[in-house]
């Protein structure tokens, strides 16, 4: 409930003036996100590739309702590869990039986004790794599919994201694992409604457990990404039970959120990504992060309270 209400007033600009102003948001933004530029994101990037961890690079961004500007927002991610791969960190897909399709024009047209995607999927495929695409909002969801469907006839690994929320889900997986896509799955972050999706959180780990399945029986990649110890002792039975190589699926976890979780997995020999979100434009991306977490959002209250 809690978090629903803070999803739907985020969209407040008052709320996201004092959100984005507070100094008490400073230390959380930093906690979350690995910087503002290319290079701040390198840095991280570094870091967690010296700790045997993998990672997928976000750079923030939603809804552009700007043509340049979601061109603008392509040209990012190919110098982003660009540098990652002088540093011989694309090597094997081991650093790849996350793209949200609104940040590249999805709401300005189809074909805008298929674009600039195939333009990242390209500059991706010259540094030897690859690309996913977010999952958003549930309106995005079928031409994200569709875009990701077309593209992959020429780039075969580009991956995609379910959300165990919501109702269309199973089926989507059921197709995608029969077709052996990179399919990363996550509960899903947006407040979406009943009639399109599951709202009761043990529905939610339900599907999520239903979907994880369906994904690590069949013949793709899945890309498990939850930070729920429940879930992923789930993912290591099926792991076991469906006989699959360590190099055959990975776990991923939010920059930021049980580092020590992320590290363990990463000792026991399995593949382990980390998202990596950098840029200036944190503001929804946070706010999807608090809401997810009563602890931090009670902690961030306080502090704005005391601070403003
Ligand atoms: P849940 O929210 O139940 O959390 C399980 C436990 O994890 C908590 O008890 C807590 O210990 C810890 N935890 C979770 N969130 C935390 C936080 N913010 N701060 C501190 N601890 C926290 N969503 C989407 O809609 N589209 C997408 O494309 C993606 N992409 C994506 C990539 C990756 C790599 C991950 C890990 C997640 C996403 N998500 C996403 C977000 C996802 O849908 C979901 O909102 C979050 O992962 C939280 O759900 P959990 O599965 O972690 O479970």
């Amino acid at each position: 409930m809690l978090r629903r209400v803070l999803l739907a007033a985020s969209a407040s600009p008052r709320l996201r003036q004092i959100v984005t102003t507070a100094p008490a948001t400073r230390a959380i933004v930093d906690s979350y996100v690995a910087g503002e530029t290319a290079d701040d994101a390198v840095r991280v990037t570094r870091t967690l590739r010296a700790a045997g961890l993998l990672v997928s690079l976000d750079y923030l961004g939603e809804d552009t309702k700007d043509l340049a500007q979601a061109s603008a927002v392509a040209d990012e991610y190919i110098q982003l590869l660009g540098k990652l791969a002088a540093e011989g960190l694309t090597h094997g897909g081991a650093a790849e990039v996350s793209v949200k399709p609104t940040a590249v024009g999805l709401f300005l047209g189809t074909a805008v986004a298929a674009e600039n995607i195939r333009r990242i999927c390209a500059a991706a495929i010259q540094t030897g790794t690859t690309v996913t695409l977010d999952a958003e909002e549930h309106a995005a969801i079928e031409p994200t599919l569709r875009i990701a469907a077309d593209l992959r006839a020429q780039y075969g690994d580009l991956g995609c994201v379910i959300q165990a929320c919501l109702r269309r889900s199973e089926a989507d997986c059921r197709s995608l694992a029969a077709h052996g896509v990179r399919v990363r799955l996550c509960k899903g972050a947006y407040s979406e409604p009943e009639s399109v999706a599951f709202t009761a959180r043990r529905e939610v780990d339900a599907s999520y457990a239903r979907c994880l399945r369906t994904l690590m029986n069949g013949p793709g990649y899945p890309m498990l990404a939850t930070h729920d110890p429940r879930l992923i002792e789930i993912t290591s039975s099926l792991a076991v039970l469906n006989g699959r190589a360590a190099d055959s699926f990975e776990y991923q976890m939010l920059y930021g959120i049980r580092p020590a979780e992320q590290r363990r997995l990463a000792n026991t020999g399995a593949r382990m990504r980390v998202y990596v979100p950098y840029g200036g434009d944190w503001y929804a991306y946070l706010v999807r992060r608090l809401a997810e977490r009563p602890a931090n959002l009670a902690f961030f209250l306080r502090s704005l309270r005391s601070n403003t």
